[in-house]
């Protein structure tokens, strides 16, 4: 059960891993390539193997109808098979591309990742499928192969965590091995955990929609059954969120197993513990799915909107498939200091509502605001807004000259201020610690990283760019305007990459 202390715990957590100049100026950690961990999970004894087809299903799903519309699946649910499971696991968390890197490899996995650090692992609890028998299988990116953990029907242990009526035909578990990305960013993984969890759910949202296949976030579970099934520790690898998907056979009753601790190949030869993350993954660890909290939201999104509104008009048609954005797909590492349409922007900001909110949550149940600077959006002046879905319209904070401050805001990267705009997802965290309890720090994050994953869809759909960024906390909070308290839970700028640039130089 989540306490005050919680609160204060994940609280206390999010100040100390607030990235500040000072804070910056001061410096992190020299990376040590010596002990750098492995992008892989892999296990120390053979486990029975699944192959996955090593050519990828093609749907031929466009972007805008994978992402846009109401909930249900594009084309009707005929059961989940075993071909709709790789595309799902293949579009989130497989192999796409290979650069070379000294003398090996650099591995590209589907979804943008801090760092390329790949610290997201993916498991299934299936029933029974027609080409997949029930059991609890670990996806293994690095050859595209099911291993399985357990074998037979066990949903009814992460249905039970999670408080679901209906059985799923299978439920996606996602961790975090956190030394795999705290190698290189230290205490601030904790929050990377949940931003990189969310792209890949974007991800594996579209491509179940695109397959068929009903699909929901669960982000409010009882964390300890759900890691003794998939057998992981719940501190080294810990799971961060689940997907439910598609509708299943009613489910055999089981107790939860107890640990197999089956052994693993060590990360690397000496894996350094951040007790910041500990503490903050036990602040926000349920042993029930049962939300606490009763204080409702005031304000937010729903407030109403003030000011000289800059209407969207209609969205861009996003007409490129699913399957091809993403496997073509790749972070902007430099924007040319082009405009986009405003039509582009609202394809995007479209993109970035869910139809159905995490844990079911209607859109009246908001977790974050969207803010977007506007550095060359054609029609709009140059300036900070906030976007009010209900109007769908950008609601004006400051109109100036932004292209400085947005370079500033992302920790002085040039990306920030070259591109179009960038897109802020703001949580009003004490309202939502409030309704949610220290729980709710995992679920805005979880949230705005899903919406953004939709947005970098939407973006290359467009032929656009778009890039993850990280971001000066206190400074942004407070260029935006946002309530007092408020935390910056995902930043992504948009806009024309500079090899698609329109002059020639
Ligand atoms: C949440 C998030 C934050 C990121 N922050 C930065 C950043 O501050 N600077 C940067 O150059 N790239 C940033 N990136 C981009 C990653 O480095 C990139 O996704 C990774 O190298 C994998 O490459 P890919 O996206 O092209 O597949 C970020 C990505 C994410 C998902």
């Amino acid at each position: 059960m989540q306490s005050r202390s919680d609160v204060e715990a994940i609280l206390a957590y999010h100040e100390a891993t607030k990235h500040s100049v000072e804070s910056v100026r001061r410096g992190g950690h020299m990376l040590d390539f010596t002990n750098m961990p492995r992008p892989w999970k892999l296990y120390n004894v053979p486990l029975p193997e699944v192959p996955l087809p090593q050519q990828l299903g093609r749907t031929g799903v466009s972007v805008g109808d994978a992402l846009l519309g109401d909930s249900s699946p594009v084309v009707g649910d005929a059961g989940l098979t075993l071909s709709d499971l790789a595309s799902v696991l293949q579009l989130s968390a497989g192999v796409t591309k290979r650069l070379r890197a000294g003398n090996g490899y650099m591995y590209f996995r589907a979804a943008a990742c801090t760092g390329a650090l790949y610290h997201i692992e993916l498991y299934i609890v299936s029933g029974p499928l027609s080409d997949l028998p029930a059991g609890v299988y670990q996806y293994g990116a690095n050859d595209n192969t099911l291993r399985r953990v357990r074998d037979g029907d066990f949903r009814t242990v992460a249905m039970q965590a999670a408080g679901l009526d209906s059985a799923p035909a299978a439920i996606v578990v996602y961790t975090s091995t956190f030394w795999r990305n705290s190698w290189k960013y230290g205490s601030r993984t904790y929050r990377h955990a949940f931003w990189d969890c969310g792209t890949v759910l974007a991800h594996s949202l579209a491509a179940a929609r695109a397959n068929g296949v009903k699909a929901d976030l669960v982000t409010i579970y009882a964390d300890a059954p759900v890691n003794d099934l998939i057998d992981v520790d719940g501190e080294i690898e810990a799971s961060v969120a689940l997907l439910p998907l598609g509708e299943g056979p009613d489910v055999p009753s089981v107790d939860t197993p107890a640990r197999l601790d089956i052994p693993v190949v060590l990360l690397s030869r000496n894996p350094i513990d951040y007790p910041l993350i500990r503490d903050a993954h036990e602040a926000t660890t349920l042993d029930s799915p049962a939300p606490v909290g009763s204080v409702s939201r005031e304000g937010g999104e729903g407030s109403a909107p003030g000011g000289d509104l800059v209407p969207l008009g209609e969205g861009a048609p996003l007409t490129r498939t699913l399957e091809d954005v993403i496997l073509q797909r790749g972070s902007s590492r430099r924007f040319a200091r082009e405009p986009i349409q405003l039509s582009a922007l609202a394809a995007m900001l479209d993109a970035a509502g869910c139809p159905v909110g995490p844990d079911g949550a209607d859109a009246a149940e908001v977790f974050n605001d969207l803010y977007v600077i506007a550095n060359a959006v054609e029609g709009v002046e140059q300036g900070i807004y906030r976007y009010q879905p209900s109007v769908r319209a950008l609601e004006p904070v400051v109109v100036s000259e932004t292209r400085a401050l947005s370079e500033h805001l992302d920790l002085d990267q040039p990306l920030g201020g070259d591109a179009a705009a960038d897109l802020y997802f703001i949580a009003d965290m004490p309202a939502v610690l409030d309704r949610w309890g220290a729980r709710g720090y995992r679920t805005a994050h979880l949230d705005a990283s899903t919406r953004a994953g939709r947005v970098y869809l939407a973006a290359y759909a467009l032929g656009l760019g778009a890039t993850g960024l990280t971001f000066y906390d206190d400074e942004v909070v407070e260029a935006l305007g946002a309530a007092q308290g408020s935390a910056v839970t995902f930043l992504i700028a948009v806009g024309v990459p500079w090899r698609n640039r329109r002059t020639t130089e």
